[in-house]
């Protein structure tokens, strides 16, 4: 295990998916790029990365992800056309994803599942603790997640896992942790994990949500993780085994996070994380509120 204290720096962004959930609108566009009100989902996790200090992030990408480097990198010809025109607010929505941090990407070649994506990111994180982002999740930046977990992990050593109770009917659709309690409010020690379980055999409620601080003593156990549920290397499988042994790069702790979480990994659940980020909008917010309302009580 390293230092409890060595410093984090680097985010890690799992973006190979080939998003079938969405296509037509995926088939040559990535879906981490479908906008959330008018910005791609994938620019918030980065922006969370960096308000959590995190100024270094890997991309885990694939075919057809062209679009993302695009997209927080200069595009000059669009930056001259808005220049001479005068429109600085919207020159500053150009340049703001290209400012934002020091991007570096690299290819998962075969999608073999997240636990394979995450060991991609070994050589460029190397020896220090690091963080993971899935794009599926985002998190409100009124309430802070990721720098509780570091400064958990900053705290404990080892790794750290974002929680969230579910209804446990829906248990089957995350992983999910064996706890026990630390006496510190909504953090945890994790016992045991386990991938989407059936809901009769779930060892509790508390759902893994994609935010992670990983030692990087898991690139090791990942090495050796064998593929797992849906015939993929999964990271929770990893965690797992950290989870029962100190000496692999254990502990692992989990915070329980009870902040505004956006879904964006269906349609229905994208759908809702767009209407409720356009209502707290100061820019849109109003008028499409009044609309909402409208809609709702004469149309439906
Ligand atoms: C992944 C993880 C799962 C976690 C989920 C959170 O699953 O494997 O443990 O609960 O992200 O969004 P996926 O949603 O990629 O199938």
């Amino acid at each position: 295990m390293t230092q409890p204290n060595s410093r984090i720096s680097k985010a890690v962004v799992p973006a190979a998916g080939l998003g079938t959930r969405f296509l037509p609108a995926t088939k040559a566009t990535p879906k981490e790029m479908l906008p959330v009100v008018d910005k791609p989902a994938i620019q918030y996790v980065v922006e969370e990365a960096v308000a959590a200090g995190l100024s270094d992030v890997l991309m885990i990408t694939g075919r057809n992800k062209r679009p993302l480097e695009d997209h927080f990198d200069r595009n000059y010809e669009l930056e001259e056309a808005l220049a001479r025109k005068g429109d600085a607010r919207r020159l500053g929505q150009v340049q703001e994803p290209s400012d934002l941090a020091t991007m570096h990407y690299v290819r998962q070649g075969d999608p073999r599942g997240l636990g394979h994506a995450v060991l991609c990111a070994a050589p460029h994180v190397g020896d220090q603790p690091f963080a993971v982002l899935l794009g599926d999740d985002l998190i409100d930046p009124r309430d802070p997640l990721l720098s509780r977990m570091i400064g958990i992990r900053e705290r404990e050593g080892g790794s750290v896992v974002a929680l969230m109770e579910v209804d446990p009917s829906q248990i089957h659709r995350y992983g999910c942790a064996a706890v026990a309690s630390t006496g510190e409010p909504d953090v945890v020690r994790v016992t045991g994990l386990v991938e989407k379980p059936d809901p009769s055999e779930a060892p509790s409620n508390l759902a893994v949500i994609g935010r992670y601080v990983l030692d990087p003593a898991v690139f090791a156990v990942l090495r050796e993780t064998r593929p797992g549920l849906g015939d993929e290397i999964q990271l929770t499988d990893a965690l797992a085994e950290l989870a029962g042994d100190e000496r692999t790069g254990g502990p692992v702790h989990g915070v329980v996070f009870r902040g505004r979480r956006y879904d964006t990994g269906d349609r229905g659940a994208y759908l809702r994380a767009i209407v409720r980020l356009a209502c707290e909008r100061e820019d849109l917010g109003p008028e499409f509120r009044d609309w909402l309302r409208h809609y709702v009580n004469e149309e439906m």
